[in-house]
């Protein structure tokens, strides 16, 4: 495993295309799949439930790193769980329970990830960080991709890095919003470990692969 991964987000591929786009990022260089699930309720967007998870499961062999933005995440965890998805990542907004959650998605056997939104403050993750395996800090309110970075993360990422250091904790720290050539290298200085880019990707002009190695460069 890298000690940098970027995790390309589907949200911006194109899904007539599906199987390809995967295969492409994969070749190029992609660590891990970001799936973008959202229910209209947490977040005004739909997109995509276990379903496309499993269509996800079948086309590659790369880690499946579910964003989950979604109310009461612990009602669909099982079912992303058994969908094949290798990380669940709740909201703390959404959770009253984010180490109880936390601890039921270890026991389904994925890597358990809590996320932020721009607004929430550091301390709300804080019951969180000895029980994550992950913690996303979102740099765009969630819902849509292809937004503008929020630079007024970037301190957010360096307190949770200071924090997880602090605990010896082995957590990939992710960054997620508005992700690209000129953002990624702020946000790995400020202690970042784990990327998602939707449109730096995918909609690169050269194409997807070109988006991933050159997004990848910025980690070796
Ligand atoms: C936003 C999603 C993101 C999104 C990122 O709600 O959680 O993963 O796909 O898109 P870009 O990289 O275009 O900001
Ligand atoms: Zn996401």
């Amino acid at each position: 495993m890298n000690k940098y991964v970027l995790s390309p987000s589907i949200l911006s591929a194109d899904f007539a295309r599906l199987s390809e786009e995967i295969a492409t990022v994969e070749a190029a260089g992609a660590d891990w799949i970001h799936i973008d699930v959202m229910d209209g309720h947490f977040v005004p967007n739909i997109t995509m439930g276990p379903f496309i998870v499993a269509t996800c499961r079948r086309i590659t062999k790369l880690p499946l790193d579910v964003h989950l933005m979604i109310e009461k995440p612990e009602r669909y965890t099982e079912a992303f769980a058994k969908a094949g998805a290798s990380g669940l990542t709740i909201h703390v907004e959404t959770c009253p329970d984010i180490v109880g959650s936390l601890k039921q998605i270890k026991s389904l056997g994925c890597r358990a990830g809590a996320v932020l939104n721009p607004e929430t403050p550091v301390g709300a993750i804080q019951p969180a960080l000895r029980e994550a395996d992950l913690v996303l800090v979102m740099s765009v309110h969630p819902g849509y991709s292809g937004q503008s970075f929020m630079p007024e993360t970037i301190g957010k990422v360096s307190e949770i890095r200071k924090k997880l250091d602090a605990l010896r904790s082995f957590a990939w720290l992710e960054v997620d919003g508005g992700i690209d050539m000129e953002t990624l290298p702020k946000m790995k200085e400020a202690g970042a470990t784990a990327f998602v880019a939707a449109t730096a990707v995918f909609k690169h002009p050269e194409g997807p692969a070109a988006g991933v190695r050159s997004l990848r460069a910025l980690l070796d």
